[in-house]
């Protein structure tokens, strides 16, 4: 997407020629408070826009529309959506402006991606978009209190198996019931990759840190416990949506 770019201060990133929107060149660009993160972050480009630095990911801009489809028709308009690893904020801006009233709560871990969502929202002027949160899906208490729905991308498979539980469990904590848990990125399914290129990527992933890779699905709901898995839709680029609705605690 062409950007006005008043002066780029980081560098570009790669994508492989089959569009597998996680194969990025992992480099050292940011501070990386975050220790899951420390000097692996993704390689996105920097726009300095006064003293505000925005991250801009190309994957973001290819993946928003599709992923916004699938939540204008099972968000509902009402209530607020907390974002886990929010990353740029491209996401939460572009999701915020689309689906007012709803609100949209971003949110990360690593204070260079917060202070990007804070530019992007700064920018943004949108009454619906809060200003970001740090948050840990490791620890037990997120600074927020009930939401309508969960929303995190590409996080799951980047980070130890110890934050998809945490995201599980604080989910479950903080989602209304009837509320949503929607999950995007790439998925096994009953213990098989859906395409070569996400196996390609898995293996890329686990050289790169043993305790990341693309995660089962199957593994996935069993663990999100307090939720039912309602739908899976295949997205572009081998990536999937997977929708889960917190049942009531009776059921
Ligand atoms: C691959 S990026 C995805 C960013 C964005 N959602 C996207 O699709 O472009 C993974 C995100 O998860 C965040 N993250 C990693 N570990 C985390 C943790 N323990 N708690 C919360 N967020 C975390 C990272 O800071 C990063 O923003």
């Amino acid at each position: 997407m062409p950007l006005t770019v008043p002066g780029i201060v980081g560098v570009g990133m790669s994508d492989r020629a089959n569009e597998q929107e996680d194969s990025r060149t992992i480099t050292t660009t940011g501070s990386g408070s975050n220790s899951l993160w420390d000097g692996m972050p993704l390689t996105p480009t920097s726009v300095q826009q006064g003293t505000m630095v925005k991250l801009f990911h190309a994957w973001c801009e290819r993946n928003k529309q599709p992923i916004l489809e699938v939540l204008e028709r099972v968000l509902s308009p009402a209530g607020k959506v907390l974002e886990i690893g929010s990353g740029s904020g491209q996401h939460a801006e572009f999701f915020a402006r689309h689906l007012s009233p709803l609100q949209w709560q971003p949110s990360d871990i690593d204070e260079d991606n917060l202070a990007s969502i804070r530019a992007w929202r700064t920018e943004a002027h949108l009454q619906n978009l809060m200003d970001p949160i740090r948050l840990d899906v490791l620890s037990t208490e997120w600074p927020i209190e009930r939401v309508a729905g969960v929303f995190s991308a590409n996080m799951i498979h980047i980070a130890p198996w110890e934050c998809c539980l945490g995201l599980l469990s604080g989910a479950q904590r903080h989602v209304i019931e009837g509320g949503l848990l929607i999950l995007y990125g790439p998925f096994q399914v009953s213990g098989a990759h859906t395409s070569q290129s996400n196996e390609d990527f898995d293996e890329n992933l686990r050289s790169r840190d043993p305790r990341w890779g693309v995660r089962d699905l199957d593994l996935v709901r069993e663990a999100a416990e307090g939720f039912t898995l309602e739908e899976r839709i295949e997205m572009p680029a081998n990536n999937q949506i997977v929708v889960f609705r917190r049942h009531s605690s009776a059921s």
